[in-house]
């Protein structure tokens, strides 16, 4: 049982303090971002595209996210480990309640990962309902890269930015504990991160959110091309990796990073 729960993440926000969550896919990461005391562990579904070399994260399967999540969890002691639901294993609450209760049972994981809105608080409502911890993922989509036409900036305009403000407090009501949010406005994750009481871990949505994700591999500058603009290398200043797991953990806390050139208006 790893020692920060839900509500850990929950007194950290009322108290004013940030966290911070890093993607890890194997034991050795594991451990590291574990004494590095970064608090939640996210097996990503990100690991299709730095892990297996997909060109996006829709090939990934259940049985690869239950086998990175066991690795994950064996390399944990402290943190919480959230693993995503991977593309199509949610489609129906009863799959997703299944698929969920696996990625516990079978791969260990604390908390599972889903995106989307409207569509999924019928399964937000299901799976909580089981005592299935949910992290909800807002803004950027990536499992919907096909339907968004990219990898954009999302809630730019003001309709957009009320649908998001809206699905997150959604949900919330149907017993989400965190959210994720990408690729958003500063100002919106913001007002996202004031409204809820539940923890906003943010990616490329300002300096603002109660908390910070990276995927490691664009923070230790292994992933191939051009790094997104919300990432940084840590590992370009900080010389080793355990010391660029130790300056994300110290930037985010500080609120160094992100600054105004990791994030989007
Ligand atoms: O899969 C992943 O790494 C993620 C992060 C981008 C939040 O969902």
């Amino acid at each position: 049982m790893s020692n920060i729960t839900v509500s850990t993440l929950r007194k950290l926000k009322q108290a004013g303090e940030k966290f911070t969550c890093l993607t890890a896919y194997d034991a050795s990461f594991s451990q590291l971002l574990d004494e590095a005391g970064v608090e939640v562990l996210l097996v990503g579904d990100s690991l299709g595209m730095v892990v297996q070399g997909q060109d996006s994260t829709l090939p990934v399967n259940i049985t690869d996210m239950i086998y990175h999540s066991q690795n994950v969890r064996r390399g944990s002691r402290h943190a919480l480990i959230v693993c995503d639901m991977p593309f199509m294993s949610y489609s129906t609450p009863a799959q997703a309640l299944n698929n969920a209760g696996r990625l516990m049972k079978e791969g260990g994981a604390q908390m599972v990962k889903l995106e989307g809105g409207a569509v999924v608080l019928e399964t937000v409502r299901e799976l909580t309902s089981h005592g299935i911890p949910v992290c909800a993922h807002l803004g950027l989509l990536p499992q919907s890269v096909n339907k968004l036409g990219g990898y954009k900036v999302q809630g730019r305009d003001a309709a957009d930015a009320q649908n998001i403000l809206q699905d997150a407090k959604d949900l919330q009501d149907a017993g989400a504990d965190l959210l994720v949010l990408e690729c958003v406005p500063s100002a919106l994750a913001r007002t996202i991160s004031e409204t809820l009481e539940i923890p906003v871990i943010g990616i490329g949505a300002g300096p603002d959110t109660d908390a910070q994700v990276l995927v490691l591999y664009d923070m230790l500058g292994i992933t191939p091309g051009k790094r997104p603009r919300f990432s940084k290398d840590f590992l370009a200043e900080a010389g080793t990796v355990s010391a660029a797991i130790s300056a994300f953990v110290t930037a985010v806390k500080d609120g160094s990073f992100p600054g105004p050139e990791h994030s989007f208006e």
